[in-house]
């Protein structure tokens, strides 16, 4: 795997102009209380050009007259430290085993990196990514350009766009990967279909799912589930968990495993006794042709806002059918009634991070779909309690989400295998 990360290196230190450098960041180790720490996470940008996941690292890729170079400072060899902590590679390590031409201990780092970007036409680095980290690059580039009176100034600028671009169009390996952590937060959806009962409680089902992601391989989960029974749907980003589940209402789970760094993101509705009610039902049918409306517009040449405004129209047209919103459906589009109970987005970049790195506008105006690109897909409808709708559809919050590969062909659905037609949800329940 070390020659794909090095490929990563190369590719992007060719995205450069000529004589100018990127920095990236790594992560640093995160507290949650006093000194436990959360587990290590590497940043995604930093795992995604080297694998290489040792807190308080630093990468720089340059480009001179055409030749990529790559180093990297990571923390010192500490015998006393590997024993408490784990093992630590080391800049010679980090040489071997990761391919990177130049390896330097973290400590290093102000002395050694002024002498690497001295000469530079501009550096580039993600503005505002990690606290601190903006002074520490000015500082870094005081240094370089005062090594020698004469020297040039060396410009500054947002290398974000071009990381997140790179990432965006996902290449083979990552592919393999994200059918595999898909594959994995379905099996997770089915069995909690399989297992949930009225009386429960949310956080039980939640355990569910991490127990089912970890059994394959998915530790953590990539983003903190939402578990909400009936009307905690209507609260999008719901995430106490802590409610005991009604019989009569439908269990709303957003759940997704990080495997091996890849985000997985599906969204599954059910009804907690086995049986969509008919104002359930009505509701949901509605959601899953938005769906499937969204997901054909999916494919290479299309723009990224097709299948938000085709869900915008089906979720129009659903609502005045069933009598929620009134009027003319177009107009009642153009007005944007339905945000009152769709209001967020169809889709996001879905990778290393669930909402993914890479741009949603080009030159201008949105982006076309290209292969490669993950996307998902997930509308909903929110009754809340509150709403001024007649009583049968309050406490009704329904998302359905899906991760969808676009392909030279058309498009991928990688969460196909869960469930979403109702017949297929309640046959699985039963
Ligand atoms: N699970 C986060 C999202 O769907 O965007
Ligand atoms: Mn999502
Ligand atoms: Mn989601």
């Amino acid at each position: 795997m070390s020659k794909v990360y090095q490929k990563r290196r190369q590719t992007l230190g060719n995205l450069l102009p000529m004589d100018c450098a990127i920095i990236i960041p790594g992560a640093d180790l995160k507290y949650r209380n006093a000194d436990s720490s959360y587990n290590f996470r590497q940043d995604s940008s930093f795992f995604y050009l080297s694998g290489f996941c040792e807190a308080n690292s630093t990468m720089l890729i340059v480009n001179t007259n055409g030749v990529i170079t790559s180093s990297v400072f990571v923390p010192r060899k500490d015998k006393l430290k590997e024993i408490w902590d784990g093992f630590r590679e080391g800049p010679e390590g980090a040489k071997e085993n990761y391919l990177f031409e130049n390896a330097f201990n973290n400590d290093e780092i102000d002395s050694e990196l002024p002498n690497l970007i001295n000469g530079m036409n501009k550096v580039f680095y993600p503005f505002g990514k990690k606290d601190g980290f903006d002074q520490l690059v000015i500082n870094w580039m005081k240094s370089a350009g005062t090594k020698d009176r004469h020297s040039k100034a060396i410009d500054i600028a947002d290398g974000s766009s071009l990381i997140g671009n790179l990432r965006l169009i996902k290449d083979s390996d990552e592919i393999e990967i994200m059918k595999q952590a898909a594959n994995i937060s379905a099996d997770a959806h089915m069995e909690a279909m399989k297992a949930v009962k009225p009386g429960m409680n949310e956080q039980s089902i939640e355990a569910l799912y991490l127990y089912e992601f970890a059994k394959q391989g998915g530790r953590f989960a990539a983003y903190t589930p939402i578990v909400a029974g009936g009307d905690n749907a209507c609260v999008l980003h719901y995430v106490d968990n802590n409610q005991d589940l009604n019989g009569s209402d439908l269990l709303l789970v957003d759940a997704g495993c990080e495997f091996k760094m890849y985000a997985s993101d599906i969204t599954r509705t059910f009804p907690i006794s086995g049986k969509f009610s008919a104002e359930q039902l009505a509701v949901y049918n509605v959601v899953l042709e938005a769906l499937h409306k969204a997901t054909e517009c999916v494919k290479v040449g299309n723009n990224i806002m097709d299948p938000q405004i085709t869900s915008e129209k089906v979720i129009t047209k659903g609502l005045v059918e069933l009598g929620i919103l009134e009027g003319d459906v177009d107009d009642l589009h153009q007005q944007g009634a339905f945000k009152d109970f769709y209001m967020h987005k169809i889709g996001h970049w879905l990778g290393l991070d669930v909402h993914d790195a890479g741009d949603y506008m080009e030159n201008d105006d949105h982006m076309l779909f290209k292969a490669g690109m993950v996307t998902t897909v997930e509308p909903g409808i929110y009754i809340s309690k509150d709403a001024n709708v007649h009583d049968k559809w309050k406490g009704i919050g329904i998302r359905i989400e899906d991760d969808i590969l676009v392909t030279e062909s058309g498009n991928l659905n990688l969460t196909a295998k869960v469930p979403s037609d109702p017949k297929e949800i309640e046959a699985l329940m039963a």
